[in-house]
């Protein structure tokens, strides 16, 4: 089964959001294999966002990242990269669609919310860097058959 990495960023956290953006991931039906609330050390937001390095938008993004606790999560399910970047809406917020996180509470792409893997590939790396495998949580729920089944 897909899985995908999510962060609910420091303005998400301080604007009191995470409840909000959980519900929505959980609604949809994706399963939550993973969570936990920390604050985001400078050497980890590097290696997090290393494939924006020499950006003229990256020096902030680190101060940005780092400067409250985030979010991190895991969360699976069929399409579950592609499900979960629907939902949070385009990075830029005036172009999210109605209906998504990002245009429903936010309004600019430095304040946007949330992160969210863009592919499996890099979803995969992100959970390795974010969590230690015992921190993942392999559990059958009781609807699955009822959300995940394709008969
Ligand atoms: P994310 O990685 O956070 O899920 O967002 P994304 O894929 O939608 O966007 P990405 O291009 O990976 O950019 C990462 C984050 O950097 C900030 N950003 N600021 N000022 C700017 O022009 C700018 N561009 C990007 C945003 O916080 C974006 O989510
Ligand atoms: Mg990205």
């Amino acid at each position: 089964m897909e899985r995908t990495f999510v962060l609910v960023k420091p303005d998400g956290v301080q604007r009191g959001l995470i409840g909000e953006i959980i519900a929505r991931l959980e609604g949809r039906g994706l399963k939550l294999v993973a969570a936990k609330f920390m604050a985001v050390s400078k050497e980890l937001a590097e290696r997090h966002y290393a494939i924006h390095k020499g950006k003229s938008f990256y020096d902030g993004l680190i101060r940005y990242i780092t400067s409250a606790p985030v979010m991190a999560m895991v969360w699976e399910g069929p399409n579950a990269v592609a499900l979960v970047r629907q939902t949070m809406g385009a990075t830029r917020p005036h172009e999210a669609a109605p209906g998504t996180i990002r245009h429903d509470f936010a309004l600019t792409v430095g304040r946007n919310l949330t992160h969210a893997s863009d592919s499996v590939e890099n979803g995969i790396k992100e959970i390795e860097l974010w969590f230690s495998p015992g921190e993942l949580v392999a559990w059958v729920r009781a609807s699955d058959e009822w959300i995940f089944e394709d008969n």
